[in-house]
């Protein structure tokens, strides 16, 4: 098991990709503490220890600096130094146009999405660089890239993860820490599966794999990214969308690219 002997922060780990993350991370060794304003949080440590690891959940709001470095230290005094952090909480606070986004709205998706990741990478990154090791992994998305109509906060923010990503990749590259951001396109989460069919089906039609990702897909490549054999990769951005992220006109035809 390549993660024997680390212990994992994922934040929003509570459902979705998360709870997949943390569970994937505990089948490959991994100690779990999980971040999460859901108490639903414990319902995922409670599996990670059915699969024989540690874990421990702590309800707090990531996008306050305090509560953040307090959980961040009540994992650590339980489950032994931090070497893994994955930033997965994320929210989609509002769907508006760009003058229709109130402020709430926009400083709410800033907080959680981009300043409750750099609350806890700031809150861990000491520790990881004591000991000469670190993986870092941020949520990110492929409207990081494409930008996502109707949510100008959600993607400036997975964007604003981006730079975050390259920053503490060039910061920390000599100690020992990799931070790298993966850039899902749909993945089948409560969320997206309680979307409206005609959303669903113009998202499928966007995929040219005609299906969406699974959460387990996404915790396979995090898991990857936060073991040993990963270490040489840092400061990437890693499309996992199904050719999502690519330009899907076909000039010429009306098949699609598949010749269909
Ligand atoms: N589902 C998708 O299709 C998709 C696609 C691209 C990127 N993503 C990203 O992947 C990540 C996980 O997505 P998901 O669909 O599993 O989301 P989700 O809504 O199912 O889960 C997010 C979790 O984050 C927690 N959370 C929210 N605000 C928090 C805060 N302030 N402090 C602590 N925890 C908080 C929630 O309680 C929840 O448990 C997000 O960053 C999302 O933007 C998802």
């Amino acid at each position: 098991m390549h993660l024997t002997g680390q212990t994992a922060l994922v934040s929003g780990a509570a459902r979705g990709i998360g709870r997949a993350i943390a569970l994937r991370l505990a089948r490959d060794g991994a100690d779990v503490g999980i971040v999460d304003l859901n108490p639903a949080a414990e319902e995922t440590a409670i599996q990670v220890r059915a699969l024989g690891r540690k874990a421990v959940a702590v309800q707090a709001d990531i996008s306050d600096p305090k509560q953040t470095r307090e959980a961040a230290a009540r994992i650590a005094a339980d489950l032994g130094a931090i070497t893994i952090l994955v930033n997965n909480a994320g929210i989609v606070n509002n769907i508006a146009t760009v003058e229709k986004m109130t402020d709430e709205a926009w400083e709410k998706e800033i907080g959680v999405n981009l300043t409750g990741a750099f609350n806890l990478v700031r809150a861990v990154v000491g520790g990881m660089s004591e000991k000469g090791h670190g993986r870092i992994v941020n949520i990110s998305s492929v409207a990081a890239r494409g930008g996502l109509a109707r949510q100008v906060g959600y993607s400036a923010t997975k964007a604003g993860l981006l730079g975050l990503t390259h920053t503490v990749a060039l910061e920390y590259a000599r100690k020992g820490i990799t931070c790298n951001a993966v850039l899902p396109g749909m993945v089948e989460t409560e969320n997206v599966k309680a979307m409206p069919q005609e959303i669903r089906e113009a998202a499928m039609a966007a995929t040219p794999v005609r299906r969406f990702g699974e959460p387990d897909e996404i915790a396979a490549l995090v898991a990857f990214l936060c073991g040993p054999e990963a270490a040489y990769i840092t400061g990437a951005e890693i499309d996992i969308s199904g050719g999502g992220h690519l330009n899907t006109l076909v000039l010429g035809s009306r098949r699609d690219a598949s010749g269909r």
